[in-house]
């Protein structure tokens, strides 16, 4: 079974657009699981323009299923965060600071030794380590030496050429999956990932551990209702 942890980032985005608690974030990480998402992800950014890290703490309490925060290592206060509430799994994410959104995975090779040492604090806290990562043979090779369990494929390449030419999009990320199997990675995919392109990375990546949808699946919600929405992603998975 693969795993739809679902991205709530955006609740927040809304609420803090006017202040106030409305829509409450904690309440949507509940009502998400109950509608049958089988994760949360928060992605805590050192601006906290949308989850802060008080945001976290609260989700951490209410959270049932699996919780994974994602975040850049680089801030101290990142790592005492997952430190302080010991999520599931954490995966670090190379974004720079102000950045709008992720856009590139690790060089596992350039910062191997950064990697290596910051995984091991989060491993030795019982924490599931992740590393974003493009679908780059070299960098997937490198990827093991720095203790990490599991990578997740960053997705937006794929995204983009979905619908001009599907094959040729998930072709690098197929090789990726292979290779990463090989060497024992757990997979985790995201970014971009919707109801259009979801069902053919699933099917033809060989043992995909999880997905971390945040952005198409809320505005998905906007239309179709957020129970309904949660329903038809994780049927894709399937
Ligand atoms: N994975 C990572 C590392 C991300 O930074 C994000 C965006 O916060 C996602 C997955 C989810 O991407 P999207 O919001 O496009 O579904």
């Amino acid at each position: 079974m693969i795993k739809l942890s679902v991205n709530i980032n955006k609740f927040a985005t809304i609420r803090n657009s006017r202040g106030g608690n409305n829509p409450d974030v904690v309440k949507a990480a509940i009502n998400a699981q109950q509608f049958g998402a089988d994760g949360i992800t928060v992605h805590p950014r050192p601006d906290e323009r949308h989850i802060t890290y008080n945001d976290v703490r609260e989700i951490k309490k209410i959270v049932t299923t699996e919780f994974n925060i994602e975040g850049n290592p680089r801030e101290e206060k990142f790592i005492q965060l997952v430190l302080e509430t010991k999520p599931h799994q954490v995966t670090l994410v190379p974004d720079a600071e102000g950045q709008l959104t992720s856009d590139h995975g690790w060089n596992t090779i350039e910062h191997k030794n950064y990697l290596t040492e910051t995984i091991q604090i989060f491993k030795n806290a019982g924490i599931r380590v992740s590393i974003f990562i493009d679908p780059i043979i070299e960098l997937i090779e490198a990827a093991p030496l720095t203790g990490t369990d599991r990578i997740e494929l960053y997705t937006e390449a794929y995204a983009k050429q979905f619908n001009t030419n599907k094959k040729k999009a998930i072709e690098p990320y197929i090789k990726a999956a292979e290779k990463a199997n090989s060497l024992g990675l757990g997979i985790n995919a995201g970014h971009d990932l919707n109801l259009e392109n979801l069902q053919y990375f699933s099917k033809n990546i060989p043992c995909l551990d999880e997905a971390s949808i945040g952005h198409a699946l809320i505005c998905d919600a906007l239309y179709l209702g957020f129970e309904n929405t949660i329903q038809l992603y994780k049927r894709q998975l399937q």
